[in-house]
């Protein structure tokens, strides 16, 4: 489906909206997710907790999203998060530089590439302000980290534009006081916040918005000795190993192998995020780890590979995947005096960090827009998510309103929705009610009918081929659990 009928179902089933929506000083790039999107999302989260965090024993924290000065400074924020930005003369209208090139000429410059390149290129391919034909200013660097100040003296803080920082802060106490074993994982799933300067198109730039990080803390020296990378080994990736090349699939012993990816602890955590985003029912067969040049990568980066998925907006980042070696915990022991090295049995050692940093909204979006389906022979639009993430899991339809059906629904409602989200309507004709439960993914409706009063069974109906049985309201339940189960 394509973005606007994407954005249609968002608005009007609940899934997100804009923030501030009834202002006009509403400021872009923010957005609220409603009954149906919380749902949603919260499914989603539950899904990487169990085939991430809990199948690899990683540690999950929460940590707070405005910290202090101190950490950008070591983390390299205040110096180099900043994107390359130009003003038009005229309407000064502001625009993110390698964005407008690669729009206006179709020519790539990195965004962490000279200033000089980002002139040169508007120069050689006389670009100008989309607008008003205006000239543009020189290019300067922008910084994206929203500053606050902090009590009556206004302090400098910043909100966080990435949620790991707390991972490394934390590293000494968490991995002392939960008696942690390299390589080990550390999680964190929250708010991250980026002064983006044209945030666009709904959940895919914001700036405010969920990632859901891990840090792997390893052994450099071990990265070849990872005992459960067997369970990954036949997993099949596809990697591009340059802009100019080719994307190839191979699994992920092939990878290890033929060099595409450095070493078996990446390959591990790249087969396993492909495995993670199977069940998310996105088609991975459109996935591709695009391995980024030295002007693209992030500055922490040593290696880095975006994992893509096509959608009808074309490629999207969804995870950044970083090998960001010593980078954070020696500028943070530096700065703080901290001390983050740790014991991997006899060996003392300065974990080096590989990450997977997962945009949770992005991610969102890429399920609605592989699973949203309109079904035209039956006239209806349906949101064919697995039944795990599926936001309204069960609903519950009385065919009338009257003859006791109402009661009867009512009843068989009250004892679903504590362990479940049912959804109980009465409102209208029973196929307008089905569409409109298709159009949020409920996998199966449950209909109370005359038959039911009289020999204690309802209609069980199922979503994607529209099937009905007939079920008795004792067996509810554990149909339920069954066809909600995670494979
Ligand atoms: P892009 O190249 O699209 O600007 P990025 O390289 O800045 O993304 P990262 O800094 O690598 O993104 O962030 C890690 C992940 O967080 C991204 O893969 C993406 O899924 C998510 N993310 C980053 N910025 C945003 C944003 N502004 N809105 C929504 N999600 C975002
Ligand atoms: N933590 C990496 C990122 O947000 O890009």
């Amino acid at each position: 489906m394509n973005y606007e009928e994407i954005m249609k179902l968002a608005l009007e089933r609940g899934f997100y909206f804009q923030s501030c929506e009834i202002y006009p000083d509403a400021p872009a790039g923010f957005w609220e997710y409603g009954p149906t999107g919380v749902s949603f999302k919260n499914k989603f989260v539950e899904l990487w907790r169990r085939e991430m965090i809990r199948r690899d024993g990683m540690l999950e924290l929460d940590g707070s999203q405005i910290m202090s000065k101190s950490v950008f400074e070591a983390s390299g924020h205040l110096s180099s998060f900043a994107d390359p930005i130009t003003k038009c003369k005229k309407c000064n209208s502001v625009y993110r530089a390698d964005k407008l090139i690669s729009e206006a000429a179709n020519v790539i410059v990195p965004e962490s590439a000279p200033l000089e390149d980002f002139d040169r290129a508007i120069e050689e391919h006389s670009i100008v302000c989309p607008k008003d034909k205006g000239q543009l200013e020189k290019v300067k660097k922008f910084n994206m980290m929203f500053r606050v100040g902090i009590g009556p003296l206004d302090e400098p803080a910043y909100l966080r534009p990435e949620t790991c920082q707390s991972l490394f802060v934390d590293f000494p106490r968490v991995f002392k006081v939960m008696r942690g074993k390299l390589p080990v994982g550390f999680a964190q799933y929250g708010k991250s916040f980026r002064n983006e300067i044209s945030p666009r198109q709904s959940l895919i730039r914001m700036r405010e918005f969920y990632q859901a990080e891990i840090e792997v803390f390893c052994n450099p020296s071990k990265l070849n000795e990872l005992e459960r990378f067997k369970e990954i080994e036949q997993t099949r990736i596809n990697v591009m190993l340059g802009d100019d090349e080719q994307p190839k699939w191979m699994t992920c012993k092939e990878a290890v192998e033929s060099g595409a990816i450095p070493n078996k602890l990446v390959a591990y955590y790249l087969g396993l995020l492909v495995e993670f985003y199977e069940k998310t029912g996105i088609d991975v067969k459109r996935h591709r780890f695009r391995k980024l040049g030295a002007k693209e990568k992030a500055f922490y980066a040593s290696v880095a590979f975006d994992f893509e998925v096509e959608t009808s907006l074309g490629w999207l980042e969804l995870v950044a995947c970083n090998y960001r070696s010593d980078y954070d915990l020696t500028s943070h022991a530096k700065l703080s005096k901290a001390n983050f090295e740790v014991m991997d049995g006899e060996e003392k050692v300065l974990p080096h960090v590989f990450e997977l940093s997962m945009g949770v909204d992005r991610s969102l979006y890429t399920i609605l827009d592989h699973s949203l389906r309109d079904d035209k022979p039956n006239e209806r639009v349906v949101l064919s998510v697995k039944p795990y993430l599926a936001p309204v899991q069960v609903g519950v339809l009385p065919l009338m309103k009257k003859d006791g059906l109402y009661e009867k629904a009512d009843e068989i409602f009250a004892t679903l929705k504590r362990r479940y989200d049912a959804f109980f309507d009465v409102s209208g004709a029973i196929g307008r009610r089905y569409r409109r439960l298709d159009e949020v993914g409920a996998p199966f409706a449950i209909t109370i009918d005359y038959q039911t009063l009289q020999d204690g069974t309802v209609t069980l109906r199922e979503r994607d081929e529209m099937k009905q049985e007939r079920i008795k309201i004792s067996d509810i339940e554990s149909r339920i659990s069954k066809l909600l189960a995670y494979p």
